[in-house]
């Protein structure tokens, strides 16, 4: 069900580990609306994933970058250039990890170095990614620049954990750098706010199975899945929202303007 929406367009995806991720279902998106890209992920995350399907079935290739490594973040970015032969039209940036969630350590009880580590990992990253972009002049006019978010950087959810200052950080540095990207590159940036979704990211969050529950009920729509997801990001990556910048854009159903749902009425009336 292409519809050329991203025709000619060069990109580089973070984040696929496995046919679960977000990134991995928007990579099979963006290569049937016929846009080329190169598949990053952690070296770590490459050995235990299935990154080599993923890029078979799309035709990319692979270049392993650890996306706190600033140098790894250079090599990624000149190597996609040469291999993709031009500037980048459009960056995914799907990478989350809190090692206090990991390791089970509460928000009342975080270890500093552990913070320290996942607020690189899932926040300044995407910061860092940007700036090797953006030094190495390598977005075209128009491109897209695109990370994924949870609504915990708005209202509290307990067990999201540090990860909810992550994505706050996260969603400050879209604005931030999107004014910069606006009016230097003519590149916009923006965040996705998305639904509670089955992915390895997200059954790590204590309670998950639980929750995911709950926002079904609560979202007028029902929870917006990893698929529809990637069908929103191709839109942001097309030439169709050129002027839609530095924003967080809820994409969960309706759940994050609803204050309560009939079925959750219901689930507390005898
Ligand atoms: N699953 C959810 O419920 C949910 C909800 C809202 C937002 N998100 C966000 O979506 C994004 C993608 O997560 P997902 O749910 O697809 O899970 P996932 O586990 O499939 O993806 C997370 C990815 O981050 C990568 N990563 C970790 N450390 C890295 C590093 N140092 N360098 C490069 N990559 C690294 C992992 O290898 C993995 O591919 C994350 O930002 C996550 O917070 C997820």
């Amino acid at each position: 069900m292409g519809h050329n929406l991203l025709k000619g367009k060069r990109g580089i995806i973070f984040g696929a580990l496995d046919e679960l991720s977000i990134a991995w279902k928007t990579a099979e998106r963006a290569h049937e609306e016929g846009a080329t890209f190169v598949l990053t992920n952690a070296p770590i995350a490459m050995r235990m994933g299935k990154i080599n399907e993923l890029a078979a079935k799309t035709g990319s290739e692979i270049i392993p970058a650890d996306a706190t490594d600033e140098a790894d973040l250079e090599a990624l970015v000149s190597k996609s250039m040469e291999i993709l032969g031009g500037k980048i039209d459009f960056v995914l940036h799907s990478i989350g990890m809190s090692v206090n969630v990991r390791k089970g350590r509460e928000y009342t009880d975080q270890k500093y170095d552990w913070t320290a580590k996942g607020w690189d990992v899932s926040a300044l990253s995407f910061h860092k990614v940007m700036q090797t972009l953006y030094k190495a002049d390598a977005m075209s006019e128009w491109g897209s620049i695109l990370a994924l978010t949870y609504m915990a950087a708005q209202r509290t959810f307990p067990d999201y954990n540090d990860m909810a200052d992550n994505k706050a950080y996260l969603e400050s540095i879209a604005r931030s750098f999107g004014y910069f990207f606006g009016t230097e590159k003519k590149v916009r940036v923006n965040t996705i706010s998305q639904s509670p979704t089955p992915t390895t990211a997200g059954k790590g969050v204590k309670g998950f199975d639980a929750f995911i529950n709950y926002a079904e009920k609560m979202s007028p729509l029902g929870n917006a899945t990893a698929s529809e997801c990637a069908d929103y990001s191709i839109t942001l990556f097309s030439d169709l929202t050129r002027k839609v910048t530095m924003q967080n854009l809820f994409h969960d159903g309706g759940f994050s303007s609803t204050g309560v749902s009939q079925q959750i009425i219901d689930s507390f009336s005898e």
